[in-house]
Parts: structure tokens; C-alpha cells; sequence
């Protein structure tokens, strides 16, 4: 019996371009595990009003590691206009299925790495004071918190007039009374005070075992002052247990401002789920964008990991695909290390970084060039070869290994 299964779930577009690709990687390595497909997602909508299966839920309660690849999401209506005939009109609602799935598994922590490969052509690069450029080694990782916040899914249009009631008692709701139920719509950004403790100790947590000088907690309790006051006392209070690093603290809209001009100060990043979803598209914009972007959605139980694109479904029907693996590789990369498998996690991010700076086989994102079908002839790798380019090198570095126990035993 193997040792790990995974649950995956390929989703739409894209994403089953990409997964089958991970999991080519994996065997390379020789990840013992077995594999569950399991079915997520825009068609499951239509054809069952669920985009998220109970039987992808009972996978994941059993087997309680998963790798998904991405879905669609369409707003309410054309949701609705899509659902099969014999369902339309009987109740159903969309709701995305990452977000059920995180709230339903208690996948409260969200890391999101974002950290450069020397020789990325999308690496950030900055004009100095002497009118040179210079490229910054970004290595940020951001902890979001990944189940409450404005994310929490409690929000009404015409609210009924027990929520109204409710939100009279408040002296700053004054000016929205006399708004017409329908012309109101009301979202609302819970914060407890256990997941905010927990967000920030697992930020802390991980600086002081990858040996991260400072946590930034990027939030605006000046003007969110409950919520985000909330966070950052939590944040001061777990930073107390950790004499060595050093608490930063940062407003939203002043770090993205801020990006760009000192990404390499930057260590752990801590945000509520709002912030810390814009803040890691920002970082990872930094790095090299949707093809460098991965992301693991980590509870006590369940584990699930994921590239942070979606399911791009311009360049879903494209044969060959043309979109870049790398961030669903690193998704893997970060399961690996989840489940005690570090070795072979580094295997694989080593293989990568030697592709990437080689830079002899980049995906049309890292040209440069618009994506579609013209961008092979133009020199663009395609998905299926950059995943021959990473299996080329885990296999030079697994010979490398060989001869290095060759010459010890020698
Ligand atoms: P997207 O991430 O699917 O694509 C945006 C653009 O980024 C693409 O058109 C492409 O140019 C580029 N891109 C994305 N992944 C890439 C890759 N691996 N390599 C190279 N380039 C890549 O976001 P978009 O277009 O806003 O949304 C499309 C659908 O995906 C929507 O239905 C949206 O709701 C859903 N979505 C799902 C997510 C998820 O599954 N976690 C996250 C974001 C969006
Ligand atoms: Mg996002």
C-alpha cells in the first residue's frame, strides 16, 4: 500500500491541463502515493447544482491531503442561467467551491510563497538613484487567514428587517437608513479573536523555523478598527513569544504602494482573508505572476494545495496547452514538504530553479508574448515540455546524488 493519497481534483479549464502535469513531476521523484480523482467545479454546477460534490467532501474527510488544479466561477445570474433545465428554479445558488471547501475542512491558514528564481525574466526589477536597474531577491511568504473576514459569506442585498433592526443600533448607520431595501447590499467582516491568534502563530511559527527576520501584519486598524484592531493586538500578542523577530506593521493600501519600492525587506506577511488575498497576488506579481504562484490551504485535519490562477479558459481548448505548470509544480512542491517529504520537495524546486535559469525552455508568459495558439511558433514552450524540461533536470540531479554516494561508498 502506498504511503500518501492524494485526493485530486483536476476542476475546469485549465486546471486539467496543468494537474496531470504535477503529478508526472511526483512520480519523478518517486512520491509514494496514490491517486483519487475527484470531481469539482463549473460542471458539476450545471449538471448538480453543487459545484462541490459530497463525494469529493467524503474523499477529502478520508484521504485529508488534495491537490486541485482551478475552477469557474461566474456571478449569480449567469450561474443560474447555466444550471441544467430540470434545476433551474428550484432554490439552487452558487457558491464557489475553494471557498466551501476551505470553511467546510477548516482550512483556516493560507500560505502563499512568493519567492524569486535567479534568471526569471518576470522577476521585478527596479531603476536605482544612479539611473541602473537592479533586481531585489523577493522571499515573502503570506499567511491569510482563510475562513473569515469579509470572505465569511455573510452579506445581503434587502437584508430583512431583523439584520435593518440590528444595524440601527449602530450610531453609523445613520446615514443608510432611509436606502431602500433593494438598493442596499451589506457585507459583512467578522474577525475571532481564536483564528486571528491562530493566523499570526502560524506566521510567527514558520519565520522562526525558516529563519525569517520580521512579521509584517498588513491590515488598516485605523479605519477598520474592530476587526483589524482585532488582528493586530492578536499580532502583538504572539509576537511576545518570539523575542527574536521583529512585529512590522503595515496599512493594506500603503503596502501595495510600498511593493515596489523595498519587496526584499519583506519576510512573513500576515493578513485577514480580504488583505492577504490582494496582498499575495501583489507579492506574487513580484516573482513572476499566475505561473509562479502557489498556494497551500492548511487546517488541523485537511490539507489542500493549489496554484492560485484560475482556470483561464481562453487557453483551456489549446492543444498543445500553452500554460505555464510551474505554479501547480510548486503547489506539489508544497505538499511534499507538508507531509515530511522535504527531500524530494527540494528535488523538485531545485529542478526548477535550473530550468528557470537556464532559460532555455520558457513558457509564453515567461517570453513575454501574448498567450493563444501563435505563441509555440513563436518559440514559447509548451506545458508538456516544460514538464519534460523540470523531469530532464530531477533527473540529472538524481545521477548527481548517485555519483556523490558512489564516491562515499568509494
Ligand atoms: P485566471 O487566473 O484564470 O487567468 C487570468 C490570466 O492569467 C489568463 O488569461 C492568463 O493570461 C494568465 N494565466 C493564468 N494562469 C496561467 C498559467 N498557469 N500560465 C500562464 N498564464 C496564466 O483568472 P481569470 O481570467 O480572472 O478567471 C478565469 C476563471 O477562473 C473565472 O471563472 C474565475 O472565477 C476563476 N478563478 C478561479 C480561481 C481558482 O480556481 N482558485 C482563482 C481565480 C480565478
Ligand atoms: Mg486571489
Amino acid at each position: 500500500m502506498a504511503k500518501h493519497t492524494v485526493v485530486v481534483m483536476p476542476g475546469d479549464g485549465i486546471g486539467n491541463q496543468v494537474l496531470p502535469e504535477a503529478l508526472r513531476v511526483l512520480e519523478a521523484v518517486e512520491f509514494d502515493a496514490n491517486y483519487v480523482h475527484a470531481d469539482i467545479g463549473w460542471e458539476c454546477w450545471c449538471r448538480k447544482g453543487n459545484a462541490l460534490p459530497q463525494s469529493t467532501v467524503d474523499l477529502l474527510a478520508k484521504h485529508k491531503l488534495g491537490l486541485f488544479g482551478a475552477i469557474t466561477s461566474k456571478p449569480k445570474k449567469e450561474a443560474e442561467a447555466e444550471l441544467s433545465a430540470e434545476l433551474k428554479g428550484r432554490g439552487y445558488s452558487y457558491f464557489s467551491p475553494i471557498v466551501t471547501m476551505r470553511q467546510k475542512f477548516h482550512l483556516d491558514t493560507c500560505i502563499r510563497p512568493c519567492i524569486s528564481f535567479p534568471g526569471n525574466p518576470l522577476n521585478f526589477i527596479r531603476k536605482n538613484a544612479h539611473g541602473g536597474y537592479e533586481e531585489p531577491f523577493v522571499n515573502v511568504v503570506v499567511f491569510r487567514q482563510n475562513t473569515e473576514g469579509l470572505y465569511a459569506g455573510v452579506e445581503w442585498t434587502n437584508p430583512s428587517d431583523q439584520v435593518r433592526s440590528a444595524l440601527e443600533t449602530h450610531p453609523k448607520f445613520k446615514p443608510f437608513t432611509t436606502v431602500r431595501g433593494a438598493d442596499l447590499a451589506v457585507s459583512v467582516r467578522i474577525v475571532t479573536r481564536h483564528a486571528a491568534h491562530k493566523i499570526c502563530k502560524a506566521a510567527f511559527e514558520w519565520a522562526k523555523k525558516y529563519g525569517y527576520k520580521s512579521v509584517t501584519i498588513c491590515e488598516k486598524p485605523n479605519v477598520l478598527r474592530e476587526t483589524s484592531g482585532m488582528m493586530e493586538e492578536e499580532a502583538r500578542a504572539v509576537s511576545r513569544e518570539y523575542p527574536g523577530i521583529s512585529l512590522w506593521s503595515t496599512n493594506i493600501d500603503a503596502q501595495t504602494m510600498w511593493l515596489t519600492k523595498n519587496p526584499e525587506d519583506y519576510g512573513v506577511v500576515v493578513a485577514s482573508n480580504l488583505f492577504g488575498d490582494v496582498i499575495s497576488d501583489a507579492f506574487a506579481g513580484l516573482i513572476g505572476g499566475l505561473g509562479f504562484a502557489a498556494s497551500g490551504n492548511i487546517g488541523d485535519e485537511v490539507a489542500v494545495f493549489e496554484p492560485t490562477h484560475g482556470s483561464a479558459p481562453k487557453y483551456a481548448e489549446l492543444n498543445p496547452p500553452i500554460v505555464n505548470p510551474i505554479a501547480i509544480f510548486l503547489s506539489a512542491v508544497m505538499m511534499l514538504n507538508h507531509v515530511g517529504e522535504t527531500e524530494k520537495a527540494s528535488r523538485i524546486r531545485n529542478a526548477i530553479a535550473a530550468v528557470v535559469k537556464e532559460g532555455k525552455v520558457r513558457t509564453y508568459d515567461m517570453m513575454r508574448i501574448p498567450g493563444g495558439a501563435k505563441a509555440i511558433s513563436q518559440g514559447a514552450a509548451s506545458t508538456t515540455q516544460m514538464t519534460d524540461a523540470v523531469l530532464e533536470k530531477i533527473e540529472v540531479g538524481n545521477e548527481l546524488a548517485c555519483a556523490a554516494i558512489g564516491q562515499e561508498s568509494a
